[in-house]
């Protein structure tokens, strides 16, 4: 299997360049995965260490190979970023989140996250807790089917395709991703679309069941302020983020946390805000011509970096 390429890598680094290099540097990886950007922070100077966190124990094996090369500056904690508030550490130089998943999650068919490898439906980033896929899709409630297919899929026949997940259940079609995805398809494609569609029609309801089998928007929720919280002033908050539900996360509470308008409708007086940081990136920055070509899993990342300042 082919490893994880690292996404806006050298953009990261440049993010992180900005602290004194004479100073010692704790740095969070919130989402270690491969560890591509683990070991390029550990490369940058010797007087950096960093603190790594994935809730995949396939991440933590990489890890552990990855420590036997930095056993004094890498600290690796097998737990989900929204439970940071459970390490010790405060001060921190920066911290990092690359969301989502990695290549070898996706690329793996039974963590069953793929739709074009037959496998059991899983789709948990952490195997060893909570339900699978299958699990959830057999007995959640219309209300939750609806928040996953139609809120975090965004499918636009989000009622067809929740109706035919009902109708499924028991048939066994649930249990298995290729059946899954088939079952999804069918209800989800136009007649029209289906003869040169863009994506396969199952996509956004894997997404929408993934996100919701990993409650993957709540935990941005929680993780983003709690590393925020452990950061000493000056220190750096670098945000990678996939699809627009997740970066809308991020680039509200980053505009929280400079004292600006969070979205169109938030109309409080600036008497009512506090600027506890600074916008290191007006846009977020994307993936330039040569990663897109050399890694088109790249196309969507959108990176966003702020700099605390209380
Ligand atoms: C995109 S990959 C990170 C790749 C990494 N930056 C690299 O260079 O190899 C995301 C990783 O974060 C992990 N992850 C996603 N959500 C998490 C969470 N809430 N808590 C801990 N780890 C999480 C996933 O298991 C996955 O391994």
């Amino acid at each position: 299997m082919e490893g994880h390429i690292s996404v806006l890598l050298r953009e990261v680094m440049d993010a992180f360049r900005v602290l004194p290099a004479e100073s010692p540097a704790l740095i969070l990886d919130a989402t270690f995965g491969g560890g591509g950007h683990t070991e390029s922070l550990l490369q940058l100077r010797d007087n950096l260490q960093v603190v790594a966190l994935d809730c995949d124990a396939d991440a933590a094996a990489r890890a552990a190979v990855l420590q036997q090369r930095y056993p004094q500056r890498l600290h690796f904690h097998g737990i989900n970023f929204a439970e940071i508030d459970s390490l010790g550490y405060e001060g921190l130089s920066g911290a990092l989140f690359d969301l989502g998943l990695s290549s070898f999650q996706f690329d793996t068919a039974e963590r069953g996250f793929s739709f074009r490898m037959s496998a059991p439906n899983d789709m948990r980033l952490n195997r060893r807790e909570g339900l699978t896929a299958a699990e959830f899709l057999e007995t959640a409630s219309r209300d939750e089917l609806v928040e996953a297919v139609r809120n975090y899929g965004e499918e636009p026949r989000w009622r067809a395709v929740v109706d035919a997940i009902i109708d499924a259940r028991g048939t066994g079609a649930l249990l298995d991703t290729t059946s899954f995805a088939d079952l999804v398809a069918r209800t989800a494609a136009s007649p029209r679309k289906w003869q040169g569609p863009k994506i396969h029609p199952a996509t956004r309801t894997f997404q929408g069941i993934r996100i919701a089998v990993n409650r993957e928007l709540e935990v941005i929720e929680k993780g983003l302020p709690a590393a925020f919280e452990k950061l000493a002033p000056g220190g750096i908050l670098a945000v990678i983020s996939f699809h627009s539900l997740e970066d809308r996360i991020v680039k509200r509470f980053f505009r929280r946390m400079a004292g600006r308008p969070e979205h169109g409708r938030d109309h409080r007086s600036q008497m009512e805000r506090t600027v506890r940081a600074k916008l290191l990136s007006g846009k977020p920055i994307t993936p330039a011509e040569d990663e897109l070509s050399m890694n088109p899993r790249s196309r969507s990342a959108k990176l966003r970096i702020l700099q605390k300042l209380i």
